[in-house]
């Protein structure tokens, strides 16, 4: 789908956008580790992440959304959702999932589906078990955890996932040699820590790869299977 500058955003003003903006921005200053971003998801980039929704004659999926912040991603899944479908949003911040839910209050397509959305204000590693999510789009910020914490959510993910699951999610373009290169040695060896714990994970085995450059910065979304067992260090 074609989109362009000028188009209202799901419903909202220009001074909703900024107010939206100025919150993320708020959290990230507030809340670094767990923020990760200092602005919103791009429309452009929401799309990409939600591209499996779009499949033409699909059943109905059981969907998880981790890390939603203030929505950028989950207003355009809610307006792709079909009859049947649920929704699971889990964020840890308690001042995004208010802001969240207070807008989403205002929403046409969450009014639509209300019945199928629950809410788990708490970390994804806590996410209850009992469900598998056929699709899962996660905006963590692993390069802002240790070890020990992508070790939990990944074993959490493959315990309410399929050999089905389809994960989609994002990582800055560069930021890998960039951190490399410049980031303080401490930062620089944690980040090549979790990128191997990745890597062994199979969840950079990716099925499919969207560059998206309309982002604030350029963004790869990847679509992998959450189930993929880690192999050996
Ligand atoms: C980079 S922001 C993404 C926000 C939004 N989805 C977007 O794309 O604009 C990361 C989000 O993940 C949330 N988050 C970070 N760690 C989390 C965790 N362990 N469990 C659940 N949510 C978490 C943050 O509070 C924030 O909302």
């Amino acid at each position: 789908m074609a989109l362009r500058l000028t188009d209202p955003v799901y419903g909202e003003s220009f001074v909703g956008m900024i107010k939206e903006n100025l919150v993320f921005l708020r959290e990230f200053l507030l809340e670094f580790k767990t923020t990760g971003a200092c602005f919103p998801t791009s429309r452009w980039a929401a799309q990409a992440l939600i591209a499996p929704l779009r499949e033409t004659n699909r059943k109905p999926k059981n969907i998880l959304e981790l890390g939603p912040g203030t929505g950028s991603v989950t207003m355009p899944m809610l307006r792709e959702m079909r009859d049947g479908d649920t929704l699971t949003i889990c964020e840890i911040n308690p001042r995004f999932m208010k802001l969240l839910r207070d807008r989403l209050g205002q929403n046409e397509d969450f009014r639509r589906h209300r019945d199928r959305v629950t809410f788990f204000e708490g970390p994804a590693q806590e996410i209850p078990l009992g469900v598998r999510y056929d699709m899962i789009v996660c905006a963590l910020p692993f390069v802002n955890f240790d070890l020990n914490t992508v070790q939990e959510i990944f074993q959490r993910l493959r315990e309410v996932s399929s050999a089905e699951t389809l994960m989609t999610y994002y990582e800055y373009i560069g930021m890998r040699t960039f951190n490399g290169a410049l980031a303080p040695a401490d930062r620089a060896e944690r980040i090549r820590e979790v990128n191997d714990y990745l890597k062994r994970s199979g969840s950079i085995n990716y099925l499919a790869r969207e560059r998206v450059w309309l982002n604030l910065l350029p963004v790869n979304i990847y679509t992998v299977n959450p189930t993929a067992k880690p192999t050996a260090a």
